[in-house]
C-alpha cells in the first residue's frame, strides 16, 4: 500500500496512543510489578459459579444466548439492572431507561458521538479518567479541566468557567464527573456537592454525564447516592456504570441510566457501533445477578480489596522517602499520591521500570498539563507480597530521584 497519510481522516491523524494501553503493555512482564492498570484481581473471578451457569445458559438459552439481540440488551438484565438502581435512590427508572452496552468505555464514546461536534467543549475533572478523555477527544473536542479537592469537583471553579464560557459564546456540552471512589485521586463526592452540581448543570442547561464504575467497592463509607438519584426535574444525567469492577472486564459489559429520550439517541449511536451488545455475556450476567450472587461477589471483592489498600497505604506510610502526600481512599482501586517539588513522575517511569515496578504518571489524568508530581498506584492487582515488594522498589526510584535533584 502507498501513502495511507493522505487517505486518512483529519480525525485519524489527530488520534493518540492510550497511554494506558501501552503501559499495560509493559507491565505484562511477569517480573514487573505492576500498580499501572485499573485491573481486578483475578483471584476474585468466581469462575466455578460462572463455569456452572454458562452451561446452565447453553441449555436453557442456547438459541438465544448465541443469537443477534436488540441495540438496548436483554430485557430481563435491564429490569435488573433498573431494580439495583432503584434500590440505590434512583427512583425514576425502568427497563426502558436503561441500554447494555460494551463496557463503560463504549458508553462514552456514544456520548461523545451524541454531543461533540469537532471544536466543541466538553467540562472534565483535573484529573479525570484517561479513557474518558480519550473518548472524547476522538471527536475532536476542547475538553476543559475543573480542578478537584477533598471533595471531587469544585463547584466554584465550575460555576465560574461556564460563566466565562458562556460570555464567550461557547455552549459546554456536558460535564462529566466520576464522583465516588474518582479514578484516579479515589475522592468521593458528598451528597451536597452532588446537589449543588445538579443546579449548576440546571442553571446553565448542561448535561452530567456521571460514570460511576466503582461505586460498589465501598470499604468502610455509608452508600452515597448517586448524582442521578438528584436528577428529578428534567433527566439531564447519564448515568453509567459496569460489571468490569465487580464480575469481570473479559465481559465487556456496562450499561447506562438516561431519561427516554437520551436513550432512544444513545441507541441510536449504538447501532452503528456494533448493532447489539455481547448476548452470551448478558446471560450470563443476568443469570449471576438474578440469583443473588452478584451482592455476595461484591462482600467478596470488598473483602478482599480492603486489606489491600491497608497493606499499599501502610506500606507507602514506612517506605516512601518523606515530603510526599497520598490519599487513604475509601473505596474503589487507587491510591492517589504526590511527590516533592522537582520530582516528574513521567520521566521518572522509565527508572521505575528498571526497578520492575510500573504505575500511571499524573500528567495522563490531565487535559492542562498539571499532575506532573503525582502517580496512581492500583491496589488490587498484586498479590499482598507484591505490594509490599514493590511500594518499597518505588521508594528507591524516588529517593534516587531526590537524590539526583538535591546534588
Ligand atoms: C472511571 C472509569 N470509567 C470507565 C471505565 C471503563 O470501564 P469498562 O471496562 O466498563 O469499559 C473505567 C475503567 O477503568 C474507569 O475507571
Amino acid at each position: 500500500m502507498g501513502n495511507l497519510e493522505r487517505l486518512y481522516s483529519e480525525r485519524a491523524g489527530k488520534m493518540r496512543k492510550s497511554v494506558i494501553r501501552e503501559l499495560l503493555k509493559v507491565a505484562q512482564d511477569p517480573e514487573i510489578i505492576s500498580f499501572a492498570g485499573g485491573l481486578p484481581n483475578p483471584n476474585s473471578f468466581p469462575i466455578d459459579d460462572l463455569n456452572t451457569i454458562i452451561q446452565a445458559v447453553m441449555r436453557n438459552h442456547g438459541k438465544s444466548a448465541l443469537q443477534y439481540g436488540t441495540t438496548q440488551g436483554l430485557t430481563e438484565l435491564r429490569k435488573n439492572l433498573a431494580e439495583r438502581a432503584y434500590k440505590d435512590g434512583i427512583e425514576d427508572v425502568t427497563a426502558d431507561n436503561v441500554i447494555i452496552t460494551n463496557g463503560s468505555q463504549q458508553a462514552l464514546d456514544m456520548v461523545g458521538k451524541l454531543f461533540l461536534n469537532p471544536g466543541d467543549t466538553a467540562l472534565v475533572g483535573s484529573p479525570t479518567y484517561l479513557g474518558g478523555i480519550n473518548a472524547f477527544k476522538s471527536y475532536e473536542s476542547n475538553l476543559t479541566g475543573i480542578p478537584l479537592d477533598k471533595d471531587g469537583m469544585r463547584m466554584d471553579v465550575l460555576e465560574d468557567t461556564i460563566k466565562e464560557m458562556i460570555h464567550d459564546d461557547v455552549i459546554p456540552k456536558f460535564i462529566y464527573v466520576v464522583p465516588t471512589f474518582q479514578n484516579p485521586s479515589g475522592v468521593v463526592m458528598p451528597e451536597k456537592r452532588r446537589k449543588e452540581l445538579i443546579d449548576i448543570a440546571h442553571e446553565y442547561d448542561v448535561v452530567i454525564v456521571e460514570d460511576d464504575p466503582y461505586g460498589k467497592l465501598n470499604y468502610d463509607i455509608d452508600h452515597v447516592k448517586p448524582i442521578k438519584a438528584f436528577d428529578d426535574d428534567d433527566g439531564r444525567v447519564i448515568y453509567m456504570s459496569t460489571f468490569s469492577k465487580i464480575l469481570a472486564p473479559g465481559f465487556r459489559l456496562a450499561w447506562t441510566i438516561a431519561s427516554e429520550e437520551l436513550t432512544r439517541k444513545m441507541v441510536i449511536c449504538k447501532q452503528a457501533l456494533d448493532l447489539c451488545t455481547n448476548t452470551f455475556t448478558q446471560y450470563i450476567a443476568n443469570e449471576f445477578t438474578r440469583q443473588g450472587s452478584l451482592d455476595l461477589h461484591i462482600l467478596k471483592i470488598n473483602e478482599m480489596y480492603e486489606p489491600k489498600r491497608d497493606q499499599m497505604i501502610s506500606a507507602i506510610e514506612q517506605y516512601f522517602p518523606e515530603g510526599y502526600t497520598c490519599n487513604k481512599p475509601h473505596g474503589g482501586m487507587f491510591a492517589w499520591v504526590t511527590l516533592p517539588e522537582g520530582i516528574d513522575t513521567e520521566t521518572m517511569f522509565l527508572d521505575a521500570i528498571k526497578h520492575k515496578v510500573a504505575y500511571v504518571h499524573g500528567k495522563a489524568f490531565h487535559v492542562d498539563g498539571g499532575g506532573q508530581r503525582s502517580m496512581r498506584l492500583n491496589f488490587s492487582y498484586s498479590s499482598n507480597d507484591q505490594i509490599e515488594e514493590g511500594i518499597k522498589r518505588l521508594a528507591t526510584v524516588i529517593q534516587e530521584r531526590l537524590n539526583t535533584i538535591k546534588a
